[in-house]
């Protein structure tokens, strides 16, 4: 008998799941569409359950997340602990957040707005770049699956990089500063900080006053992790105080960004909704059957998360 893959996602996102998982190894249901008893459940694709929802499924094997972070499912503290949590890595989405911190790097780096501005005004503005590549500094908080090819291609393009992870790593030509006691230091050296970390209890918030405080004058921010990371505040204080030249935001505390933020309107801020890199539902209920399949013959398949440690 095929196991039972209960898909709990917006509607949109489900029934694309659906059609490319129905012919596969698993029987899949649809939370919110299909009824089904929480007993037959055996695996679960998912990014944000709702509270509780996985507790109450009592012959769970394991669950799929549907994007690369996990803290939709282990922030609120409810993720039955002794159940694999396997997270969604996949080259292609790792490409499509490259392009985009690359982008918005070298928008920033090319002075790509103020040209804008000229031809809005109708200026032949010549001039040379504020700051050469090879003295310009990005950090890289964060340094897994995505800040790794983030890195590489920095380097290739002539920036110095450097990051800021739990773990020190030595890799060419890459700066490593590690743990919380090295965190102001590494601020203290990057003209572009960009948050590619995992969100959990210790990361929450760390984009912060004395975060910013502690980046140069005239520092730039890029947030392509989660909303949880940035105190949204904080960030617009050190914008409007100028001590911070721009930021460019793809995820929020909250998710659509509310109509009232001044963040949709603040002139040196760059707002996009969530769309730094989006797991295809071709590649992703691929990636969950064959997950399946591996469970069902007794195997582990790769990238189940650390639980305890919460990525
Ligand atoms: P990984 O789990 O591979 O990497 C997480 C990184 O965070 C690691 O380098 C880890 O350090 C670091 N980290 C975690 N906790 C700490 C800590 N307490 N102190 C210092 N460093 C810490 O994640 P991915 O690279 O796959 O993805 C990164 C994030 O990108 C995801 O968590 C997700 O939130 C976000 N994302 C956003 C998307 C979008 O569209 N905006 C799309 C896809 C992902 P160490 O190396 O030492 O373990
Ligand atoms: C992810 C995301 O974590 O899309 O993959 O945010």
């Amino acid at each position: 008998m095929r196991p039972n893959l209960l898909i709990i996602a917006p509607g949109k996102w489900s029934s694309r799941l659906v059609e490319h998982a129905k012919s596969g190894a698993a029987n899949v249901i649809v939370h919110g569409q299909d009824n089904y008893r929480p007993e037959s459940i055996d695996y679960v694709l998912s990014f944000r359950p709702p509270p509780g929802l996985l507790k109450s499924l009592p012959n769970l094997k394991a669950v799929f997340s549907l994007g690369a972070g996990v803290d939709g499912f282990l922030l609120g503290g409810d993720y039955p602990q002794s159940i694999p949590l396997v997270r969604f890595v996949d080259a292609s989405l790792s490409a499509e957040m490259t392009q985009f911190v690359l982008m918005h790097v070298l928008i920033h780096h090319r002075c790509q707005r103020l040209f804008d501005d000229g031809q809005r005004r109708r200026e032949w503005r010549q001039m040379l770049l504020p700051r050469r590549t090879e003295d310009t500094r990005v950090g890289l908080l964060g340094l897994g699956e995505i800040g790794s090819m983030v890195s590489s291609r920095l380097g290739e393009l002539g920036f110095q990089v450097s990051s800021w992870t739990r773990s020190r790593k030595s890799i060419p030509n890459l700066k490593s500063f590690a743990g919380d006691g090295e965190l102001a230091s590494f601020l203290g050296q990057a003209d572009i900080v960009v948050c590619l970390l995992a969100l959990t209890k210790e990361t929450t918030g760390i984009l912060n006053a004395r975060a910013f405080a502690a980046m140069p004058k005239g520092g730039f921010v890029i947030n392509v992790a989660r909303g949880g990371h940035l105190v949204e505040n904080d960030l617009v204080e050190a914008l409007d105080s100028s001590h911070l030249s721009g930021a460019v935001l793809d995820v929020f505390e909250t998710e659509p960004l509310p109509q009232t933020s001044p963040l949709w309107t603040h002139p040196k801020v760059t707002v996009t909704p969530h769309i730094a890199a989006i797991s295809q539902p071709q590649v992703a209920a691929q990636y969950v059957l064959g997950g399946i399949a591996k469970f069902e013959r007794g195997e582990k398949p790769e990238n189940i998360v650390d639980v305890s440690r919460g990525y």
